[in-house]
């Protein structure tokens, strides 16, 4: 048995003809870095998203941390965030010379809990970084509602998210921005790196447009300092192709996440991810958690890979507790729901193209495990 946490060969293969015309199309026009490819994607993202605008960078991270610098976060200002996410997060926030203020996730959904953010509000902050984590929207009401009435601005993390809905809308459109990533393993992955910038507010599409190009507005005309970040015309055109799959993998990977739950829910020890009722999530993981010490988390992830089953923790070290936020102050203890979910999280194989049978034998080992 060989199962991989995610099998982006089978999905090449599955499209390969589409893909290798369209990378084609860019080699013979001699057009790589911004051009009509890349105009062509942000539309089509802009429509998919439901943003006014779109505008392409080249990663997820650069996405964040533009996005930031075009709201004018700069340094003495705070931002809040989770501290149960991928260091691209806080990293983007302190690029811009500002502080990471964390809070504790809600153990339900691995997402910020928005309880308790209001105490965590301060005269420095300037913006709430919710993360739609393992693919599910954070409660975004609540945080936007908070946002309005302290002035702040929502940027949302949505690497994970991509095509989610909350409460019937996409994840991007509900904040001020939403930040994606295309990094290969996401539901849309690039071959390569690759990211966007969404937002409805015109003068904030335009500021990270300058600040991709090298602060350019026009040819040679440089109006602040920026970056090299654009997103390749290559990557846009392999990310064309995809769009069109990009829903139909979704519901793909919801029903893999369906038949995972009805499966493990059996086993004890065991909870399947809880996805709230106005959500629908793009499942980009499939994380249980492991409730007891009946299953080792160690042991079991040993007794998947020598049966050929790949596995992972998104994130076995809380960002409070890393050493490059030592500065921060924070200690083990200060976000305990943070430090209890790295302790107990799994992440199985979830792809669209993962089978029945391979769900029911990844299942099989894990029961056998749990009864060993
Ligand atoms: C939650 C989260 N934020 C940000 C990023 C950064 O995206 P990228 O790898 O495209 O820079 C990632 C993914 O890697 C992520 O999972």
């Amino acid at each position: 048995m060989n199962i991989p946490l995610v099998d982006l060969k089978a999905q090449y293969n599955s499209m390969k003809d589409e893909i290798d015309a369209a990378i084609q199309r860019v080699v013979r026009s001699g057009q790589f870095i911004l051009g009509p490819e890349v105009k062509a994607f942000e539309d089509e993202m802009a429509v998919y998203c439901g943003t006014k605008y779109a505008v392409g960078v080249a990663s997820g991270t650069d996405a964040l941390h533009i996005a930031l610098l075009a709201f004018g976060i700069k340094p003495g200002d705070e931002v809040i965030t989770t501290p149960f996410t991928f260091i691209a997060t806080a990293e983007s926030i302190a690029k811009c010379g500002a502080k990471p203020v964390f809070v504790d996730i809600d153990p339900g959904t691995y997402n910020i809990d928005p309880a308790q953010i209001e105490p965590r509000i301060t005269s420095q902050t300037r913006a709430i970084l919710p993360v739609h984590l393992y693919g599910q929207s954070a409660a975004m009401e609540r945080i936007l509602e908070i946002a309005k009435r302290y002035n702040l601005k929502v940027i949302e993390d949505c690497a994970q998210a991509l095509g989610a809905k909350y409460q019937g809308k996409k994840v991007g459109s509900l904040g001020d921005a939403g930040c994606l990533s295309f990094f290969p393993s996401k539901n849309l992955g690039a071959y390569g790196d690759a990211g966007m910038v969404v937002t409805n507010d015109p003068s904030i599409a335009e500021t990270v447009k300058i600040l991709r190009f090298h602060g350019s507005k026009a040819t040679y005309q440089h109006v602040m300092h920026g970056f090299n970040s654009r997103l390749d015309a290559l990557q846009a055109a392999v990310l064309r192709v995809k769009l069109k799959h990009l829903d139909r993998w979704n519901e793909l990977r919801r029903s893999r996440t369906s038949l995972y739950s009805r499966l493990l829910s059996r086993i004890e020890g065991i909870q399947p991810p809880h996805i709230e009722k106005h959500n629908e999530s793009s499942c980009n993981y499939y994380t249980i958690r492991l409730k007891d010490s009946r299953l080792n988390r160690d042991k079991l992830r040993k007794h998947l890979e020598s049966n050929g089953i790949q596995t992972m923790v998104y994130y076995p070290l809380s960002l409070h507790l890393q050493e490059v936020y030592k500065y921060l102050g924070q200690k083990p203890g200060d976000f305990p729901q943070s430090e209890l979910a790295q302790e107990q999280v799994l992440s199985l194989p979830m792809y669209p193209e993962l089978s029945e049978e391979q769900i029911q034998e990844i299942v099989q080992e894990i029961k056998a495990q749990s009864q060993s």
